[in-house]
């Protein structure tokens, strides 16, 4: 096992196939529908929209030349360093190996840099997802709200999120 962790690096075209391979591993937990729309994400974000004020930001996590897990994630538009985490999935062979733990690290490192405050994470109450809200929640991440049967009948949608500490020193009094 690699000592230093998987290497983080952008996005790219050739991640496709191992990025769906690995979306499609992790069902039940993702649906059908769900790979779908993360794939659509994927698309945006190897060919984005110029001059988009909320593109999506990718980090794929690679293990000696294999993708091993990816996140996306950007600004929550009409709000000011606000953030959402839309997907975050790591392959299931290396579920709990730290992929995850490294990703969300980084995710973290990257929106303070840009200025970022806060974080928001949603999922899913269904049993499939306790390991997910299990990590979120070793990575201390609060749950804020349920919104019970959002999904559907007896699927809740749990809100988590983060509040980043300042990178920057607080203003001088009398500022
Ligand atoms: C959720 C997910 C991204 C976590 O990634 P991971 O690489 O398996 O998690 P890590 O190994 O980094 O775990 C980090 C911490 O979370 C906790 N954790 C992770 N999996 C856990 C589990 N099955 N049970 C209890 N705690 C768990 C551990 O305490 C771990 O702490 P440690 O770093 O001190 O050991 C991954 O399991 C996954 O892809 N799941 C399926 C897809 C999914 O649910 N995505 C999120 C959709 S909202």
């Amino acid at each position: 096992l690699p000592k230093s962790g998987p290497k983080l690096r952008p996005l790219e075209p050739k991640d496709r196939e191992p990025i769906h391979a690995l979306l499609h591993a992790n069902k039940p937990v993702f649906s059908e529908e769900e790979v779908r729309t993360a794939m659509e994400c994927f698309e945006q974000g190897i060919v984005p929209v110029p001059n988009d004020p909320d593109p999506y930001h990718f980090l794929v996590a690679e293990e000696s030349g294999r993708v091993v897990g990816f996140t996306c994630y950007g600004t929550t538009p009409l709000t000011q360093g606000t953030w959402d985490l839309y997907w975050i999935a790591v392959h299931p062979e290396r579920h709990g190996a730290r992929v995850g733990r490294v990703l969300m690290e980084k995710v973290e490192a990257d929106v303070a840099s840009r200025g970022g405050r806060l974080i928001v994470v949603e999922t899913s109450g269904r049993d499939e997802y306790t390991k997910t809200r299990l990590f979120y929640e070793k990575l201390k991440y609060e749950r804020i709200a349920v919104i019970k049967d959002f999904y559907k009948q007896g699927d809740d949608k749990v809100l988590y999120a983060k509040y980043l500490a300042p990178t920057e020193p607080p203003p001088a009094p009398h500022a």
